[in-house]
C-alpha cells in the first residue's frame, strides 16, 4: 500500500520568467508582500511534508535564500540548464532517495494552491494509479496544457498547447501543472521521457502517457480556477494581487475589523486587524502590522512593523516605520514620521514631527515640528523622553539625550544635553525689538 499521507514536495523554480521583464527571478516577485515562492511554501507547509526540494536555476542563490526564510530544512537543488519541467524534477532524484509515499510537484509560479486541494490530489494515488494531475477549467484556457480524459475517467495524456491538434486545443480541462507521483516509480517514469516535441524540452506532462506505457493508470483531481492561477507577467501578478487583496479584506471584515472603505486599504499576508480595529480609507499596511481592538488608523497613513494597542490612534497622514509601538491611547498625528520608538500610554506627537530611536513616556506631549536628531552621518543615537514631559514646538532633540519626567522644553530649543526631571529648558536668545529698525535697514540697502 502507498502511504498517501507521506508527502515530499518538489517545487520548480528554475525559470527566468522572461515575460515578467524584470531582473528579479519570477518566483521572488511578491503578492501581498510575500514572494510567489513564499506563498507556495507556506501553503504547502500545512501538509507537513517529510521532505521539500526546491529546484533553482536563474539566480539560484537569491532563490535559495528565500527558501530558507520559509523552510530552513528544505533542500535547494540546482538545474544548470532549463531543459523542461520533467528535467527539472529529475534534479530532485538524489534528494528524494529512499522516500516512500507521494511526490507532489508544484510550480513556483502558482502561489495560491491550498493544502486541502493538494491533499485531495495526493489521495488519488493508489497502487495502480501512479500519476495524478490537478486539472482546472479556467475561463480562458489559452496556453495551458490540455487534459485528455478517457474511459472510466482515467487520464490518458496531457497535450501541450504548442503540440495540440485543433480539437485538442478546444478542450476546456487544463493542466494546472501540479502533479502527484508514486515515489517508488516516479523516477522510472521520468527517465523515460524524451524531448521530441515542439519545444525540444523534457515535458513533465509526458509522465502521464509514459506511466500508461509502463502499465500504470493515471487520474486527475479538479481544483478551483482562482486557486490555480499562474503568474507569468506583470499583468497576471497584478490580477493576483487584486484577488488576494480582496481575500484579505474580506477575511479582516469577517473577523470584525471596521474598514470604512475596504477597497482602498492595502494589506499584506501578515497584517493583523483585530475585531473592532477601525481603519479609515486609503491606508497602506506594509509588513508586520498589528492593529488591536479599538485602535484607529486614520486616512492616508502608511504603516510597517507597527503595533497599535487599544485606543491608540495614528493619522491622518502618518508614516509609522518599523519598530513603532503605540501603547493604549497613544497618538501619532498628521505628517509625523516614527521609527523604532515606543510611545507609552497616552503619549502624543500630533503634528509634523520625526521621532526615531526613542522612547516616549506615558502622557508626554511632543509639540509640532519636533525632530529627534538621531543620526550624525555615521551612527544612530537614542532619545529618552520621560513620562509627562512637554516638548515645545520646533525643538531639536540631539541624541543621545534624555528629557526627564515632567520636564518642559521651550519652543524652538536645540536640546544638546540631558534635561533633569521637572526642569525647564530654553535656549533661545532673548527677543530684541528695535523700533523703526526695518526702516533703517531698508534705507541702508537702497
Ligand atoms: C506548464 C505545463 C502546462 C501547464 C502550465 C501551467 C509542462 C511541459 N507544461 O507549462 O501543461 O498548463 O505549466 O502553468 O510542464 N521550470 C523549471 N525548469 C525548467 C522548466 C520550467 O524549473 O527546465 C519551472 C518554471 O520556472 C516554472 C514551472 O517550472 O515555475 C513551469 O514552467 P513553464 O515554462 O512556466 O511552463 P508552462 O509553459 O507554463
Ligand atoms: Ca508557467
Amino acid at each position: 500500500m502507498i502511504a498517501t499521507d507521506q508527502i515530499a514536495l518538489v517545487v520548480l523554480a528554475a525559470g527566468k520568467g522572461t515575460r515578467m521583464r524584470s531582473d528579479l527571478p519570477k518566483v521572488l516577485h511578491k503578492v501581498a508582500g510575500r514572494s510567489l515562492l513564499g506563498h507556495v511554501l507556506s501553503n504547502a507547509a500545512a501538509l507537513q511534508p517529510s521532505r521539500t526540494v526546491v529546484v533553482t536555476g536563474h539566480q539560484a542563490d537569491l532563490v535559495a535564500d528565500e527558501v530558507k526564510i520559509y523552510d530552513p530544512v528544505a533542500v535547494a537543488v540546482h538545474q544548470a540548464e532549463q531543459k523542461g519541467t520533467a528535467h527539472a524534477v529529475l534534479q530532485a532524484e538524489r534528494a528524494l532517495e529512499g522516500f516512500e509515499g507521494v511526490v507532489l510537484v508544484l510550480y513556483g509560479d502558482h502561489p495560491f494552491i491550498s493544502a486541502q486541494t493538494l491533499r485531495e490530489l495526493a489521495r488519488k494515488i493508489e497502487n495502480d494509479v501512479a500519476v495524478s494531475v490537478l486539472g482546472f477549467e479556467p475561463e480562458e484556457p489559452g496556453g495551458y496544457g490540455r487534459l485528455i480524459v478517457g474511459q472510466k475517467d482515467r487520464l490518458e495524456r496531457i497535450v501541450e498547447i504548442k503540440d495540440a491538434l485543433p480539437e485538442e486545443a478546444a478542450i476546456g480541462l487544463c493542466n494546472s501543472g501540479v502533479m502527484a507521483l508514486r515515489a517508488d516509480v516516479a523516477f522510472k517514469i521520468l527517465h523515460a521521457i524524451s524531448s521530441q516535441n515542439a519545444q525540444q524540452e523534457f515535458y513533465l506532462t509526458d509522465a502521464v502517457a509514459i506511466a500508461r506505457e509502463q502499465g500504470y493508470d493515471c487520474g486527475y483531481a479538479l481544483g478551483a480556477a482562482d486557486e490555480l492561477m499562474g503568474i507569468n507577467s506583470q499583468k497576471e501578478r497584478a490580477v493576483a494581487e487584486a484577488w488576494m487583496q480582496d481575500k484579505l479584506r474580506m477575511a479582516a471584515l469577517e473577523q470584525g475589523a471596521i474598514l470604512h472603505a475596504p477597497h482602498t486599504v492595502h494589506m499584506e499576508m501578515d497584517t493583523l486587524l483585530e475585531p473592532g480595529a477601525v481603519i479609515e480609507p486609503y491606508v497602506v499596511f506594509g509588513a508586520n502590522v498589528q492593529v488591536k481592538a479599538g485602535a484607529q488608523v486614520k486616512a492616508f497613513s502608511h504603516l510597517e512593523g507597527v503595533v497599535l494597542e487599544s485606543k491608540a490612534v495614528a493619522g491622518p497622514f502618518a508614516r509609522l516605520r518599523p519598530g513603532t509601538y503605540l501603547h493604549e491611547g497613544a497618538k501619532i498625528g498628521s505628517f509625523v514620521e516614527t521609527k523604532k520608538v515606543i510611545f507609552e500610554a497616552g503619549a502624543k506627537a500630533s503634528h509634523l514631527s520625526y521621532i526615531g530611536d526613542a522612547s516616549v513616556g506615558a502622557g508626554a506631549n511632543i509639540g509640532g515640528g519636533t525632530i529627534t536628531c538621531n543620526y550624525d552621518g555615521f551612527d544612530k543615537f537614542e532619545t529618552w523622553i520621560g513620562a509627562g514631559a512637554f516638548v515645545g514646538s520646533n525643538s531639536a532633540l540631539v541624541a543621545p539625550v534624555s528629557v526627564g519626567k515632567g520636564a518642559i522644553i521651550g519652543a524652538g530649543s536645540t536640546v544638546l544635553s540631558d534635561v533633569p526631571a521637572d526642569a525647564t529648558r530654553t535656549n533661545i536668545t532673548p527677543e530684541r525689538t528695535v523700533e523703526n529698525g526695518a526702516e533703517t535697514f531698508r534705507r541702508k540697502k537702497s
